[in-house]
């Protein structure tokens, strides 16, 4: 196999294949479980908006057609509700590619990127697959630590990516904070900011990252239709800044990225706020069960703002083993540097209860 090794780019040595979380019918069949509770990526149990079932019925038998390569309609009505203009946004099959797209734009082996310690993995993949340096910032309170962040910056930087909320960590860097940030920083860098757990925001003192687009700053802002939306199966997301920075973006974009039922999809979903808003209760009281209850079994976690949480469970790839053994897939946290803790997806009241009760006699088993 030498003589494939010496075919492939050099920084690709790095890489480990994405570990997906594992599907619900695998671990069934291995576990000869009946029951599977799949909490382990962030997804919305409460599923997609009724609206856009309907809507991708209707769009089915026009499949044989190459989507809207410039996703006209979706951009049209995200652009009027976010009051930008339809040039401002780029969309993404998941914002996972946007992210690489914004790395295969922008960096150069020269270039250096910052991110924080346990920060979504994919902007860490972006840069390395560039072959730049990323530069990593340990976090504060398991908090993005901004002044460090922009202690970090030198003439090489050119992008720092932001999750807020954060992925694993669910914590968020507020309006002040991200206010004096984007004041101490260079107007020549690129800031990303992942707002994939947006809609799940409920804090007043959030930043408003579209307002530095607005005033002509060199933001790039991400959201997701994989999260509230329940479209993760679809792939769709969108990336928003300003027109010059879209411009060079769209100049890389694979024409046909955004498929043609989940740009339906995507569209009725935004504007079902019904759907929204019972998203958004579903993860407020599963959240408030789940802290309330691992506070009663003195189990540590990270206080989240978005739909899962991170919880210290000793040895957690052990646990994660053991929750699968029951039926509840969580994920373990070794590949973000957190070995002791799991990430749990907050899902529906019976699939919070059984997590609950299955971490109960694992935590009782394993000590
Ligand atoms: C912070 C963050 N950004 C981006 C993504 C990718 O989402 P998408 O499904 O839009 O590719 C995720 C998915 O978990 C995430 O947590």
């Amino acid at each position: 196999m030498d003589d494939i090794k010496n075919l492939i780019r050099k920084n690709i040595f790095e890489f480990q294949p994405y570990l997906p979380g594992r599907p619900i019918e695998q671990v069934k069949k291995e576990q000869k479980l009946k029951r599977v509770f799949k909490l382990a990526s962030n997804e919305n149990s409460l599923g997609p908006s009724p609206r856009a079932i309907k809507a991708i019925a209707r769009g089915l038998g026009e499949i044989h057609r190459y989507p809207d390569g410039g996703g006209f309609y979706l951009k049209e009505v995200l652009a009027k509700k976010l009051k930008l203009k339809m040039e401002n946004i780029i969309l993404g099959n998941g914002t996972d590619e946007i992210i690489e797209i914004i790395g295969k734009t922008f960096l150069n082996p020269q270039d250096e990127i910052i991110v924080s310690a346990h920060a979504f993995i994919r902007y860490y993949m972006a840069g390395k697959l560039m072959a730049c340096k990323v530069k990593t910032i340990p976090m504060k309170n398991f908090t993005h630590n901004l002044l460090q962040m922009q202690k970090a910056i030198n003439k090489k930087t050119k992008v720092i990516f932001i999750a807020n909320p954060n992925n694993p960590t669910g914590t968020y860097v507020n309006k002040t904070e991200v206010m004096n940030f984007m004041k101490s920083i260079p107007g020549r860098i690129i800031v990303v900011f992942d707002e994939a757990y947006y809609e799940y925001m409920t804090r007043k003192d959030f930043p408003d990252s579209l307002s530095y687009i607005k005033n002509n700053r060199k933001v790039i802002v991400l959201r997701t239709f994989s999260k509230i939306y329940g479209l993760a199966g679809l792939r769709i997301g969108y990336g928003m800044s300003i027109k010059g920075i879209i411009e060079y973006m769209e100049r890389i974009r694979p024409p046909f990225n955004t498929n043609s039922l989940s740009q339906i999809a995507a569209r009725v979903s935004f504007s079902d706020k019904e759907q929204i808003k019972k998203g958004r209760k579903v993860v407020t009281e599963g959240r408030g069960y789940i802290e309330q209850a691992l506070n009663k079994m003195g189990v540590e976690y990270v206080p989240s703002v978005a739909n899962f949480m991170l919880i210290k469970v000793g040895k957690g790839n052990n646990v994660f083993k053991q929750l699968l053994k029951k039926g509840i897939i969580a994920r373990a946290m070794d590949e973000y540097g957190l070995p002791e803790y799991i990430r749990i997806t907050i899902g529906l009241s019976r699939e919070n209860k059984l997590f609950i009760k299955k971490l109960r006699e694992v935590l009782h088993q394993c000590f």
